[in-house]
């Protein structure tokens, strides 16, 4: 039986419309496949046989249990602080999840979506290199995690089942999700990065922290001290203000 039911999710969320598959290689795939599609378009599936997590890593995506969506998105401008879109979505799931009660949701920079420092939700932001203006984005949630894939996983995760004992109703936590991100998406479009700071930084696990972040064969040392308008980690040494922008840095804390 289907975790989801599309035509639920659909009129519950208002989006443009919502492609649903039991089984697909990677729903981001599939809408960078179809960019002709209307902004807001959603694909759902319930198993990804090649999910896709960021840097080039697997995201495990096994059948029956989890949610793995994206969202194809058209903005009418170039001129977008682009790097910061991944930490937009970030704030726009906790939202969504902070709707359920007793899930503390913390964001870990740039957009790992973590409770109690396991990962809950990853999100990929993909573009065709030729055009910015469309994006797809893509969440994978752990909602029922199955024990035989979690061997797979190199990185403590959790799933919404061992959060809460309320039962989930799958449909409306999509469509949650979705209008989160949509109002989200609108309020980037018009006023860029600048009304997110804020929230970011109220769900940001490690503010705070001495932090290593490793870029390329450099690995600088310091505290995080926040984010910048692009959405970059601010890392101080002394006087010095490093921010480290997207791209390969993974921040492990030393404390
Ligand atoms: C991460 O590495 O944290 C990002 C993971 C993103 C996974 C989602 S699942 C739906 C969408 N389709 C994919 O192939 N990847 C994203």
């Amino acid at each position: 039986m289907s975790l989801f039911d599309p035509q639920q999710i659909l009129t519950l969320s208002q989006v443009s419309g919502i492609q649903y598959f039991p089984s697909i290689d990677s729903t981001n795939q599939y809408l960078l496949q179809h960019t002709d599609y209307p902004s807001g378009y959603v694909c759902i599936a319930e198993q990804q046989t090649a999910g896709r997590g960021r840097n080039g890593r697997v995201w495990v995506s096994p059948p029956t249990g989890n949610l793995y969506l994206s969202l194809l998105w058209h903005f009418p401008l170039q001129k977008l602080p682009w790097s910061s879109l991944s930490l937009v979505v970030g704030v726009a799931v906790a939202k969504a999840l902070a709707e359920y009660p007793n899930i503390a949701v913390n964001l870990k920079w740039p957009n790992d979506v973590m409770v109690a420092g396991n990962k809950l939700a990853g999100i990929l932001v993909e573009t065709l290199s030729r055009d910015k203006m469309t994006v797809v984005i893509g969440l994978g949630l752990n909602i029922h995690m199955p024990t035989n894939y979690r061997d797979d996983i190199q990185k403590p995760i959790t799933d919404l089942a061992s959060l809460t004992t309320n039962r989930i109703n799958p449909n409306l936590l999509v469509a949650t999700i979705l209008k989160q991100l949509v109002t989200a998406l609108e309020l980037f479009a018009k006023k860029g990065f600048a009304p997110f700071i804020a929230d970011w930084e109220s769900y940001h696990a490690n503010q705070g922290a001495l932090a290593s972040v490793s870029q390329g064969n450099t690995v600088i040392e310091g505290k995080i001290i926040g984010i910048n308008a692009e959405g970059a980690l601010l890392l101080q040494q002394g006087d010095i203000i490093t921010p480290i922008y997207s791209g390969e840095p993974s921040v492990k804390l030393i404390k």
